[in-house]
C-alpha cells in the first residue's frame, strides 16, 4: 500500500492544514477516492451542528471491510495483518495473515447470518483480547450489523443496560478471558445479564479459558460448533453487504456527566477515512511495519487503532491479551523485542505504572526496532514523558501526544511523528481537518495566544459523532448546545504563544481514571443503591499512577455496624452496578454534604478538600451549613 495522503514534511502539513480548512470537500476527495467504493459518493459533506445533521460521503456505497480486508489481498495477502501474544508467555502467539483473517472473517459472517443476524441489527460483543474479538467485530460489518463492544471490565448490569439501549439481538462472547493471574467468567457475566432482557435471541460462545459454562437450549451455540456447520456446508464467500456511506457501523457506550451512559453512534464511510487517515498521518506509518496499540478493542483507540486504522491502511496490528505487569513489568518490553515492534501507543497510567517499576526490566531488552513511541487517554505529565523519551524511545523516538475522544472517531489534536515537533504535555497541532477553538464561559471565541478556555471544533471531520443511539436530542445538548454552532469537547485547554495546544483536563464532572471515562454521577447512583446510603458525592483527586483517582463522600446511616464493613460493602455495590473500574478509591462517611441554599452540591469545595488543598477553600459563605466544612475536614482521609 502506499499512501498518498502522508504528509511527509512541516511545509506539507502546513499546506495540507490550510487546504482542508478553506475548501474540505476538495481536500478530501482525492483521499476518499483512493479507497474502495462499490459506487461513488454524490455529495462530500453536508452539515450543520444545529440540529446536528452531519453527512459525509452521502450516496457513496462501500462496506468496510473490503477496504480493511479485501482489498489487500491482491498485493499483500501474505502480510500479517493481526499478530496475537497471548496472556501466557508460553503460550504460542498467532498471526492471521489478511489471507487468513478473510478466511475467518468471511466464515464468521456466514454464523451471523445462519444465525438469523442481518443488516441493521445490533450485535454485543463481550468478549477477551482474542484474535475472535477482531473477527467477530470485522464479521458483523461485514454484514451491516452494528456491533457495539463492551469491554470485560464492566457489571452484568452495565450490560444489561446497554443490552437494554440498543435493543441488542445478538450477542457474542467467550467463556471467559485471562487477566494476568485471573479468569474472568465473562459468560457468566453475560448470563446475570440477560436476566429479565427481551430482546437477545442468540448468544454464541467462543471458547477461550474452558471455564464450565451454562449453555441454554436453543439460545447459547458455541462458536465452534457453528463454524464446523460453516465448514460442512463449504464456506461461502459471503459477499460484503452494500452499505451507505452514512449507515451506522457501530455503537459505543461512553460516560458522561449525566447517570446515564451514552451510546456514541460512528458511521462507515467518515470514520474508515478518519481513522485511516490519523493513523497514517500521526504515527507516520511505513508498510511492513509493526504496530502495537496496547489498548483494549473494548474502548475507541481499540476500535479505530488496532481495527479500523491500521487494517485499512494494510498494516501489521498487534493485539495484546494481557496485563502491561504480568508475569512482571517487563512484559510489554519482551514484546517489543520479540516483534520487533517499530510503534508503541500506549497510556500515560501504563508508562506511569510502569516507571514505578524500575528499569530492571528494561535492562538488557532489545527496544531498537522502535521508531514512534505514542500516548493516549489522558494528559501526558513531564516526568512520565521524559521517562518514556529516554528509557523507551532512547532519546531517538518521537513520542506523538494524541488528544481525542471517543465521539471523535480518531486522533484531534497531536504532533505527527518525525514532521511537526512535539512538547512535552502538549498535544500541540490540530490535525488538517480540525478548526479547534477556544471559548469562555459567556460563549465568546478567546482569540490570541497564550490563553486559556474551554476547547470546541468549529467545523466537522470525517470521524464526528453523528448521534446518540436512540436519542439524537441528547446528542445535541451534550455536544452542540453548550456553545452556538460548536462541537463542545468538554475539556479545559490552553493555547501557548506558538498556537500549540495542551489539554488541561474535562471540565464537565467526569473523571479520567487510569485512562478510563468515568461519571461522577454514574458513581454516586450506584453508591446511592446501596442499603444505608442516604445521599453521597464523587470527586475525583490526583493519583500518581492512576492519574485521577475516586473519592466519595457518603451520608450513611450508621446502625449497620462496622464502617469499614460499610465501606467494603458499597465498593462492592458499585463493582456489582457499573464494574470493578468505578469501584471509590476513598469513601468518608460525612455527617452532610455542603449545599448552597438552593440545593445544589459545592463540589468545588469537595473537590479541593480530596486534593488536600484545604488551605483556600474560596467562597464558603452561600452554604446552608458552613460549619459542616470543619466537619468533613476532621474527617479527611
Ligand atoms: C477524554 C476522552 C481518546 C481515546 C481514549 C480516551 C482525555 C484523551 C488525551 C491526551 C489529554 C486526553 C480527554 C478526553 N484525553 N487523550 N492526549 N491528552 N487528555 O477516550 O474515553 O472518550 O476519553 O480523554 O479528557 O476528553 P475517551
Amino acid at each position: 500500500m502506499s499512501y498518498p495522503y502522508q504528509i511527509k514534511t512541516l511545509e506539507d502539513y502546513k499546506k495540507d492544514y490550510n487546504k482542508s480548512i478553506s475548501d474540505p470537500e476538495s481536500f478530501w476527495t482525492p483521499i476518499a477516492e483512493t479507497f474502495t467504493w462499490r459506487k461513488k459518493w454524490d455529495k462530500v459533506l453536508d452539515w450543520n451542528f444545529k440540529d446536528p445533521k452531519i453527512s459525509w460521503f452521502s450516496g457513496g456505497k462501500l462496506n468496510i471491510t473490503e477496504n480493511c480486508i479485501d482489498r489487500h489481498l491482491e498485493k499483500n495477502s501474505n502480510t500479517p495483518a493481526i499478530i496475537w501474544e497471548s496472556n501466557d508467555p508460553e503460550e504460542h502467539h498467532r498471526v492471521l495473515t489478511y489471507k487468513e483473517l478473510h478466511f475467518k472473517v468471511v466464515q464468521f459472517a456466514n454464523v451471523l447470518r445462519n444465525n438469523g443476524a442481518k443488516k441493521g441489527d445490533r450485535i454485543c460483543i463481550y468478549m477477551g483480547m482474542i484474535p475472535e474479538l477482531a473477527i467477530a467485530t470485522l464479521a458483523c460489518a461485514r454484514i451491516g450489523a452494528i456491533h457495539s463492544v463492551i469491554f470485560g471490565g464492566f457489571s452484568a448490569q452495565a450490560i444489561a443496560d446497554r443490552l437494554d439501549d440498543a435493543k441488542a439481538e445478538f450477542i457474542i462472547t467467550c467463556d471467559g478471558a485471562f487477566r494476568g493471574t485471573k479468569d474472568i467468567p465473562l459468560k457468566s457475566v453475560i448470563d446475570d445479564a440477560l436476566v429479565g432482557n427481551h430482546t437477545v435471541k442468540k448468544v454464541i460462545v467462543c471458547t477461550r479459558t474452558r471455564t464450565p459454562v451454562s449453555m441454554i437450549k436453543g439460545r447459547d451455540v458455541w462458536w465452534e460448533d457453528e463454524i464446523k456447520k460453516v465448514e460442512t456446508h463449504g464456506n461461502p464467500d459471503l459477499p460484503a453487504e452494500e452499505m451507505d456511506a452514512e449507515d451506522m457501523l457501530f455503537i459505543l457506550y461512553t460516560s458522561g456527566s449525566t447517570g446515564k451512559p451514552k451510546g456514541v453512534v460512528h458511521t462507515t464511510a467518515g470514520y474508515m477515512i478518519w481513522t485511516n487517515y490519523t493513523f497514517v498521518n500521526v504515527f507516520q506509518y511505513q508498510p511492513g511495519q509493526v504496530h502495537f496499540c496496547t489498548a483494549d478493542i473494548g474502548w475507541i483507540t481499540g476500535h479505530s487503532y488496532i481495527i479500523y486504522g491500521p487494517l485499512s491502511a494494510g498494516a501489521t496490528a498487534l493485539m495484546f491479551e494481557g496485563l502491561p505487569t504480568s508475569p512482571d513489568a517487563g512484559r510489554f518490553w519482551d514484546i517489543v523485542e520479540k516483534y520487533k515492534v517499530n510503534i508503541l501507543y500506549t497510556a500515560p497510567t501504563a508508562i506511569r505504572s510502569l516507571m514505578a517499576y524500575g528499569n530492571d526490566y528494561i535492562n538488557g531488552k532489545d527496544l531498537s526496532s522502535l521508531k514512534v513511541l505514542g500516548s493516549v487517554g489522558e494528559p501526558i505529565n513531564e516526568e512520565a514523558w521524559n521517562w518514556y523519551n529516554v528509557n523507551i524511545g532512547k532519546e531517538k523516538c518521537p513520542i506523538v501526544d494524541t488528544w481525542w475522544q471517543t465521539e471523535t472517531g480518531g486522533v484531534m489534536i497531536s504532533n505527527l511523528a518525525n514532521v511537526t515537533p512535539a512538547k512535552p504535555s502538549f498535544a500541540t497541532l490540530p490535525l488538517p481537518g480540525i478548526l479547534p477553538c477556544l471559548m469562555d464561559e459567556n460563549g465568546s471565541e478567546i482569540e490570541g495566544n497564550n490563553v486559556n478556555g474551554n476547547l470546541c471544533i468549529k467545523m466537522p471531520w470525517p470521524g464526528i459523532i453523528r448521534t446518540t443511539y436512540g436519542d439524537h436530542e441528547r446528542c445535541k445538548q451534550t455536544y452542540f448546545s453548550a456553545y452556538e454552532n460548536k462541537y463542545f469537547t468538554g475539556d479545559g485547554c490552553m493555547r501557548d504563544s506558538e498556537g500549540n495546544y495542551r489539554i488541561t483536563g474535562r471540565v464537565d464532572d467526569v473523571l479520567n481514571v487510569s485512562g478510563h471515562r468515568i461519571g461522577t454521577a454514574e458513581v454516586e447512583n450506584a453508591i446511592n443503591m446501596h442499603a444505608g446510603v442516604i445521599e453521597s458525592a464523587v470527586v475525583g483527586y490526583p493519583h500518581d499512577i492512576k492519574g485521577q483517582a475516586i473519592y466519595a463522600y457518603v451520608i450513611y446511616d450508621g446502625s449497620h455496624g462496622d464502617s469499614n464493613l460499610s465501606k467494603q460493602d458499597i465498593i462492592q455495590t458499585v463493582s456489582r452496578i457499573i464494574g470493578p473500574i468505578a469501584k471509590p478509591d476513598k469513601i468518608q462517611f460525612v455527617p452532610g454534604l455542603p449545599k448552597t441554599r438552593s440545593g445544589k452540591i459545592m463540589r468545588r469545595i469537595l473537590r479541593k478538600i480530596a486534593e488536600g488543598d484545604v488551605t483556600n477553600l474560596g467562597d464558603t459563605s452561600t452554604l446552608i451549613d458552613p460549619a459542616l466544612i470543619e466537619l468533613i475536614l476532621e474527617g479527611k482521609l
